[in-house]
């Protein structure tokens, strides 16, 4: 029988039919294109990547239509004939795959990354963009209607399969659309049809362009999820109208810049979050319905194309973590799929700073184009037959092969045990405790963060299928160095909290402990409930264990010595565990300088400010710096071996440090 046999089922888009009902969402990654923003190498080969994995459907992000809309510096334009060369050359090398290869217009109106913005109405974006905003003259916008016009022209002249016009994401056609960020008096503004005018306009003016055959899908909001927002009402009142002016399919996302949901949520919120929108919208409509937001799982793709909730299932996140996942699950192999861990930090994050993006699981992500060599010694070519892709042997690779002993199965240490074991070489790793996983193991015991163990679990399975020998309970010692007799030796043993020198903070009558204690497993007895409780530290750590121990009903108070929390989180993370630490009653002081531990509290001043005394509490958790775990050191006296330090070992860091670091020590 087929695997997922309502995913692998062909759907006819418009006039084009996709293989299969996975799409790859337009994303902005702000990479690959020349000082003109004309399409390079990098971002060829990343889609090319892409499109090797077998989806069915993919687009191109952020296409900019215009100069004054360009989201951020690093995309390609499309509002010149002279960027069409280069999109031309990139389509040729992606679509022998089979994938149906399109473009997401794009005007980033109040939302761009540029100083001077335009929009309907003179509105600053709530949040994350900063800068002038001026209302657009009607001229103007008449001028705009024929940019994405003759941007469709321009991606239908390169080759293109289809185009999707932006009209979700607080954008400039849903900043048109939106209550919230249109208050024009005009043809533009006010009642539903002036609203939606621009984008009928655009949609006709394309038509004239590209032909009425060429595919023109529309990405929309569901909801806003913003006060005085485009309401899911509003969008299956759109849905027959857009049908009727024969746009090919509906992509139905949600929330803007500032929004109370995310359009890119954190691993916080709900797998399939978005799904009910796009069920409303497809009771209304007879085209492809397709449907986005965390789902990263062919399972859930399968049951939401089964039960009808949508037509097409887009996915984002997920093909960053492992562009190969439609083959993967074709060929059932489930727990060979990388997971996206919902992080938001080496995508969304480093894209809005206006940095390359990326991905925290998958560090090949905008490397593809400098990897090829490489991908083919791990033997990632292009196979409809996946056995290829698992079964990669000592003979696939030419190079000398080495005994490798990986001390420490965290994630840094699987991550590299695994790719040593596919580029052929010998590989045991010993780890001092009964399980794997480290630290990010006891990360994902608190709430909302499990997703973290898929990338754990994603190791260990890897390990198993690479009969990579995962000896537990074993500290190295000089027998296993003699034994093994490695010719390198990985050091992943991770780090530990320090203790920081407070005034009193060892003679109070509180329990003391640090995060840690707290969150291993086999020290459940350590978790206070209905307790007074002081977390030192407002970093991440801190505050998932302030989360955590809040969760168990008990009274949290964090203490930041930084001007800032959790700046190691993405912001689309860190929204979300802010959120759950406000519902929890948890408070926060940041800039705070500690003068004393007390026998039951602490005293303290925010810098430059109030004095604050805490008193009648019961336990102080320390989660504040972390140390590397080094004491390994000792026994490179007593071989020959090259001992290498990653991870936290090396520097504690985030978990994108760790898995890179892995891999390109195997690599290299
Ligand atoms: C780095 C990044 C850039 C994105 N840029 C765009 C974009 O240009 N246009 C768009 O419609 N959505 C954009 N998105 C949103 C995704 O298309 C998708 O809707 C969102 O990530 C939720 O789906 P997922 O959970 O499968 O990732 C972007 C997402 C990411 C992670
Ligand atoms: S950076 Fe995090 S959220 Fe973004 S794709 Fe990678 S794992 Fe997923």
């Amino acid at each position: 029988m087929t695997n997922f046999p309502h995913i692998f089922n062909p759907v006819k888009i418009g006039s084009m039919v996709s293989k299969n009902r996975l799409m790859m969402s337009a994303m902005s990654i702000n990479f690959g294109v020349d000082d003109k923003c004309h399409v390079t190498d990098q971002l060829t080969q990343y889609f090319v990547e892409r499109a090797k994995g077998g989806v069915g459907m993919m687009l191109v992000g952020g296409g900019s239509v215009h100069p004054g809309g360009q989201e951020l510096p690093d995309l390609p334009i499309l509002y010149e004939d002279s960027s069409i060369p280069a999109l031309q050359k990139m389509v040729e090398q992606v679509k022998p795959y089979g994938v149906k290869f399109g473009v997401q217009l794009m005007h980033g109106g109040r939302q761009s990354y540029l100083p001077q913005k335009v929009a309907p109405s003179p509105i600053p974006a709530p949040a994350v963009v900063k800068g002038e905003v001026r209302a657009l003259e009607v001229d103007e916008i008449k001028e705009l209607v024929e940019c994405f016009g003759n941007a469709t022209r321009r991606c239908k002249d390169a080759g293109f399969d289809f185009v999707e016009i932006h009209a979700a994401h607080g954008y400039l056609i849903n900043q048109f659309m939106s209550p919230n960020s249109n208050i024009r008096q005009d043809q533009y503004g006010g009642t539903f049809e002036n609203r939606t005018r621009f984008l009928f306009e655009i949609i006709e003016d394309i038509k004239i362009k590209a032909g009425e055959d060429f595919p023109v899908g529309i990405r929309i909001n569901g909801r806003d999820y913003i006060k005085n927002g485009w309401e899911l009402e509003d969008a299956v009142k759109l849905a027959p109208l857009l049908e009727q002016a024969k746009v090919a399919y509906l992509h139905v996302s949600g929330g803007v810049y500032g929004s109370t949901e995310l359009t890119i949520p954190s691993m916080y919120s709900a797998h399939g979050c978005f799904v009910y929108m796009a069920q409303e919208v497809k009771k209304h409509v007879s085209i492809p319905v397709i449907t986005v937001g965390r789902i990263k799982s062919p399972l859930l793709a399968e049951e939401i194309l089964r039960d009808g909730k949508a037509d097409v299932v887009s996915m984002g996140r997920a093909l960053l973590a492992d562009p190969y996942l439609p083959i993967k699950a074709q060929e059932g192999k489930l727990s060979e799929i990388r997971p996206c861990i919902g992080c938001c930090l080496g995508c969304i994050h480093a894209v809005l700073a206006k940095e390359p993006g990326g991905c925290v699981a998958n560090p090949d992500v905008g490397r593809e184009y400098k990897l090829k060599e490489e991908h083919q010694k791990e033997n990632r070519f292009f196979t409809n037959n996946l056995e290829k892709l698992s079964k990669t042997t000592s003979e696939n690779v030419s190079e000398q092969k080495s005994k490798i002993l990986v001390v420490g199965a965290g994630a840094a240490g699987m991550a590299a045990a695994r790719l040593f074991a596919i580029r052929g070489h010998k590989v045991v790793v010993v780890e001092k405790k009964q399980n794997s996983g480290g630290l990010l193991l006891l990360a994902s015991k608190a709430p909302g963060r499990g997703e973290l163990g898929d990338i754990l679990e994603f190791f260990k399975n890897e390990l198993q299928r690479l009969n990579v020998e995962i000896v537990y309970g074993k500290p190295l010692d000089e027998e296993i160095l003699k034994s093994f007799n490695p010719d390198k030796v990985v050091v992943a043993t991770g780090s530990m909290p320090d203790m920081p020198m407070v005034k009193g903070l060892f003679q109070s009558k509180m329990e003391v402990v640090t995060s840690v204690d707290i969150m291993e497993e086999s020290n459940q007895e350590a978790i206070p409930t209905g307790k007074k409780v002081i977390v030192i530290g407002g970093g991440m750590t801190g505050l998932i264990t302030a989360d955590y121990i809040a969760a168990q009903n008990n009274e949290v108070y964090v203490l930041n010595r930084k001007k800032s929390y959790a700046e190691e989180m993405s912001a689309n993370d860190r929204y979300y565990l802010r959120e759950s630490l406000k519902k929890r009653g948890v408070i926060l002081y940041k800039n705070v300088a500690i003068d004393k531990f007390t026998d039951r509290g602490v005293e303290f001043h925010i810098k430059d400010g109030e004095a604050v005394f805490i008193d009648g509490c019961d336990m102080v958790v320390i989660s504040e710096k972390y140390t590397p775990i080094r004491e390994i050191k000792k026994f490179e006296p007593l071989t020959s071996a090259d001992f290498h330090f990653i991870g936290d070992a090396k520097l504690p860091r985030h978990l994108m440090y760790c898995i890179s670091e892995a891999e390109e020590i195997a690599r290299s």
